[in-house]
């Protein structure tokens, strides 16, 4: 049997499209036991209780990588992360999945390795990178294989989530992008990557505020996401340093200071229909943890 943590994330940060990703104070704790009685999976929508459920798809991976027969699976999901939100509930199931999956047999596979396996599950690296190794990530992929570099950020900033009733599917916020952008647009987004990372590790509010915004995802999400602008001119004018659509919806990410903005924000959301939830979140360093482990059995 064992157990694993997983941190929820937020990606994109900005105009990080498909590389920054941060992970955040609200986890996911899922126990795996192998079991010859077959797929058992408990603690989500039944929708989810199939050969399909990514914390399974997962682990058979790691089990077909190391050439161990798969002969079931039971999997219990305690999860905190919010599903199709944008806050990498995905990412925590497919990382908590080749942790555990791992760790049941010998841990044989080293973590850029397992990060290499999520990233083929999860097709782009920037909510795996910050669910697996914690805190502020940067990713890229080169020929097939991700990379990533951890990078400072000012511990002091505050995000709050703001999340409402209705999920936005990463597969339609995928396809409501266009194959090409303007070049000007992948320049407004370049010239901002580099500044917002320093201004980050510093915590240069103004700074932050300058950089941290998008042409490459956002425009053509928004409208994904009711009343959008609505939420984003709300939250400028209560006060937040920086507002962005995290991953790809339909959650809206603040970064903030001070201790009255998220109650400023609940009241102010509060009149819009969705039922606007706002969520405070702290960075969280650890990533990914094993919590118990028991090696299984030889040939089980
Ligand atoms: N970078 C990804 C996207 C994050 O925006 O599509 C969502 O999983």
């Amino acid at each position: 049997m064992v157990r694993v943590r997983v941190p929820a994330s937020t990606a994109n940060f900005g105009p990080g499209f498909d590389s920054l990703g941060l992970a955040l104070s609200l986890y996911a704790t899922l126990c795996f036991w192998e079991d010859e009685d077959g797929l058992k999976i408990e603690g989500c929508d039944d929708a989810y209780k199939t050969d399909d459920n990514l914390a399974v798809v997962a682990y058979k991976k790691v089990l077909a990588r190391l050439g161990v027969p798969f002969r079931g699976l039971g999997v219990r999901i305690e999860s905190d992360i919010p599903v199709s939100r944008g806050l990498g509930s995905s990412a925590a199931m497919i990382v908590a999945g080749l942790l555990a999956g791992n760790a049941a047999h010998g841990a044989k596979l080293s973590k850029s390795t397992l990060f290499a396996l999520a990233t083929e599950i999860e097709g782009h690296p920037d909510n795996v990178a910050a669910a697996l190794f914690g805190g502020f990530t940067a990713s890229m992929v080169q020929n097939g294989f991700p990379n990533m570099a951890r990078y400072e950020i000012d511990p002091s900033l505050r995000f709050l989530a703001l999340i409402p009733d209705f999920e936005v599917s990463t597969h339609d916020a995928r396809a409501a992008l266009p194959a090409v952008v303007p070049l000007r647009d992948a320049v407004f987004n370049v010239t901002r990557i580099g500044v917002l990372l320093k201004a980050l590790e510093y915590g240069d509010d103004p700074l932050i505020s300058a950089a941290l915004d998008d042409r490459l995802h956002q425009p053509y999400r928004a409208r994904l996401i009711h009343d959008y602008e609505k939420v984003r001119a709300l939250a400028l004018d209560a006060g937040c340093t920086a507002f962005y659509i995290s991953g790809s919806g339909s959650a809206c990410m603040c970064v903030y200071r001070g201790e009255s903005f998220p109650a400023r924000m609940e009241k102010l959301i509060a009149a819009l229909p969705h039922n606007w939830r706002p969520l405070p979140l702290t960075i969280d360093y650890e990533g990914a943890a094993l919590l118990e482990t028991q090696v299984c059995k030889a040939g089980f």
